[in-house]
């Protein structure tokens, strides 16, 4: 968990494959319907353009298709989600039924003037998914064009200046509340997510080290 370019997406990604793990990313599964103009994505559209959250009984619905195609016996590292007490609760009762209790809930705690500076330079390639940082691994071959791809890069439709405050302004009214349902229940660990991406890591894997899950160092391929 953590606000809006927090590093949720990057670091998640890093621990499911250090774990073999499923990596669920609620953003991920709207963006993708919404290219491909499913029904989902076109209920999804306004709630994604606007920076509001997508109604829970939606995301609940994806969430739970996902754990029955066979995620929840693999194992996962959820993104994203859940991002409101109605979602929580609606997740606790899917693991309760799986039998399938969470080792955790690792919290990024970024400022809200750092996470603007990522998020407002950022840019994606539509096609594979790469992502782009304003600073940070610009496209070597051509600029504006994806290095793996090829594809014109975008700027996330949510990455505009007055949407990422928007963003911001939901994470602490309705995501916040969530942290605290989990810290109530010595679930959650908040870890600082400024620093290098590799730094942020080495916090996280001692945070999961504490879990008393197998770090990912053993797990690597
Ligand atoms: P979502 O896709 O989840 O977006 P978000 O939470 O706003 O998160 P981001 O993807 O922008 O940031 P992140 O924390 O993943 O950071 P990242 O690793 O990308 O959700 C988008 C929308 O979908 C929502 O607004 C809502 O409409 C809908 N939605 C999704 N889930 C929902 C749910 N459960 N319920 C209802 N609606 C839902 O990093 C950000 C940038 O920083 C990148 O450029 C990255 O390279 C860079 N970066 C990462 N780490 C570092 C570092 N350590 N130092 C410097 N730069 C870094």
């Amino acid at each position: 968990m953590g606000p809006p370019g927090a590093g949720k997406g990057t670091q998640a990604g890093r621990l499911a494959r250090a774990h073999f793990a499923a990596h669920m990313a609620t953003g991920d599964i709207l963006r993708e319907a919404l290219a491909t103009g499913t029904p989902l994505g076109q209920e999804a559209r306004r709630y994604l353009d606007s920076g509001t959250l997508v109604p829970d009984r939606v995301v609940l619905g994806l969430v739970e298709e996902r754990m029955r195609d066979g995620v929840a016996q693999q194992g996962f590292v959820l993104d994203g989600f859940p991002r409101t007490v109605p979602q929580a609760e609606g997740l606790d009762a899917m693991l309760d039924r799986l039998g399938a209790p969470l080792d955790g809930v690792l919290v990024l705690a970024v400022p809200e003037e750092v996470v603007v500076g990522r998020l407002g330079g950022r840019r994606t390639c539509p096609d594979c998914g790469s992502v782009y940082p304003a600073q940070r691994r610009p496209p070597a071959l051509e600029d504006d064009r994806c290095d793996r791809c090829q594809a014109a890069l975008t700027v996330r439709s949510d990455d505009r200046p007055e949407t990422i405050r928007r963003r911001l302004e939901v994470y602490r009214e309705e995501t916040r509340p969530v942290v605290a349902h989990y810290e109530l229940r010595g679930l959650a660990h908040t870890v600082d997510g400024v620093g290098e991406v590799d730094e942020v890591a080495s916090r996280l894997d001692a945070a999961i080290g504490r879990l008393g899950m197998t770090g990912p160092e053993g797990a690597r391929r």
